[in-house]
């Protein structure tokens, strides 16, 4: 049996025992969400790979387990003076909603942009929202004032021993639901989450705990490798959820000793995957929680299966996930668009439809521009938005539309 973690070491911040004690603190509190199997990953991987679906989680995400766990281990006095924390999205929402099971007076402070459903979501939980800074660090920096001023206590999105051990009930359903798993892929951020996991699969020696990080937001593959937190000078990724520029001290710690394996995954591939999630499983995830699909489907020789990814969050507004879904199309290649150039003569145009329709691509959008200085008095360009069934089709219509003499600039 190949031994995928080091021996788990009882200096950890995060015991396994810790993590069973957490998931007793849930059992009624956090829904014991589906575990559902995708065929089209489990063909790619050649074995069985399945969702585990946290975006069906009471709030939405994750993020209700580690925040329920805090806030339940605060002393009576600290849970009197209520608690604060700093979000632009699922950890706000987690907050919101434990704080208001546990009869505690909750604060969460919110870049001033944040969407707005997902300000009116922690609302409705019953929190009070600040909108204070641009950016999620102006945000905490604002929640850490008001707790010292008020004396509320600071609810940490990852750092804190008590939210790893809430995180990593995931994984302790995981290993019930699906007892043979092998591979268990974790979105990741701050590494709350994956700590947990790692942290719950303990001693099980069978199963390799993965974390998957946005590219332009990978603080852990450096950080491992100088072995200490290390802060990225910035963080670009539309996976908002996992936008997060340096590992927290505590789940470092767990990860640095029992996960040799974070991975990184483009924009194009977390597009892909969100597609994927929502026209074959049919569940609407957001982009961070699609992190770990979006690597199986990059490289699925790479995970042992049963596979388990792990659908983090589905907290995504319809406005993002249409320009999402383009992007995702575009990604996998079945949504298409270019310029060409014709001699501007009656017909021309729908030369060029006609050619397109016998390719079999769907025409989603057509301009015929005459205007553009750098087109020669009898030439008109036009510009074309095309559906198509994939990578292949599209390069079929393509080729035969550059053998029909059309002329191509794509973006
Ligand atoms: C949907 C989703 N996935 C993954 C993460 C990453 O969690 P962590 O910071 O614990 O690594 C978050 C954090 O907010 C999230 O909202």
């Amino acid at each position: 049996m190949i031994r995928h973690t080091a021996s788990v070491s009882p200096a950890l911040p995060v015991p396994l025992a810790d993590v069973r004690a957490a998931a007793d603190l849930l059992a009624d509190v956090a829904r014991v969400t589906p575990v559902v199997g995708s065929r089209v990953l489990s063909d790619r991987c050649g074995g069985p790979v399945r969702f585990k679906c946290e975006n069906l989680q009471r709030g939405g995400s994750f993020k209700l387990r580690g925040a329920y766990v805090r806030i339940a281990r605060l002393t009576p006095e600290e849970r009197a003076a209520g608690v604060v924390a700093a979000s632009a999205g699922n950890h706000a929402q987690g907050v919101a909603l434990a704080a208001s099971l546990l009869d505690c007076r909750a604060t969460v402070v919110m870049p001033v942009g944040a969407p707005l459903p997902k300000v009116a979501a922690t609302e409705g939980y019953g929190a009070t929202v600040r909108l204070i800074g641009d950016n999620v660090e102006q945000a905490l920096a604002a929640a850490a004032e008001l707790a010292a001023e008020t004396g509320a206590v600071l609810i940490h999105p990852f750092d804190h021993v008590d939210v790893v051990a809430g995180q990593g009930s995931v994984g302790l359903e995981i290993l019930e639901q699906v007892p043979d798993v092998r591979t268990i892929v974790v979105p990741t951020g701050g590494g709350g989450l994956l700590a947990g996991v790692a942290a719950a699969v303990g001693e099980r020696s069978d199963v390799r705990v993965v974390g998957v990080q946005a590219a332009g937001a990978a603080a852990y593959p450096s950080s491992l490798a100088a072995g200490h937190p290390v802060a990225l000078d910035g963080v670009t990724t539309m996976a908002d959820g996992i936008a997060v520029g340096r590992p927290g001290e505590v789940p470092f710690a767990v990860i640095a000793e029992l996960v040799p394996d974070v991975r990184t995954v483009s924009e194009e591939s977390l597009s892909r995957a969100l597609l994927l999630c929502l026209e074959r499983a049919k569940l609407v995830v957001e982009p961070a929680g699609v992190a770990g699909v979006a690597a199986v489907l990059d490289d699925p020789q790479a995970f042992e299966p049963p596979v388990v990814a792990i659908l983090s969050g589905g907290n995504v507004d319809p406005l993002l996930m249409l320009r999402l879904l383009r992007h995702g199309l575009a990604a996998s290649g079945r949504f298409v668009a270019f310029r060409t150039r014709m001699t501007d003569r009656p017909g021309a145009l729908a030369a060029l439809l006609h050619e397109l329709g016998e390719a079999d691509a769907n025409v989603l959008e057509v301009e015929h521009l005459r205007t553009n200085p750098r087109l020669h008095v009898d030439e008109a360009e036009v510009y074309v938005q095309i559906e198509t069934r994939g990578g292949k089709h599209t390069d079929a219509v393509l080729g035969r539309l550059r053998a029909a003499g059309y002329p191509l600039v794509f973006g």
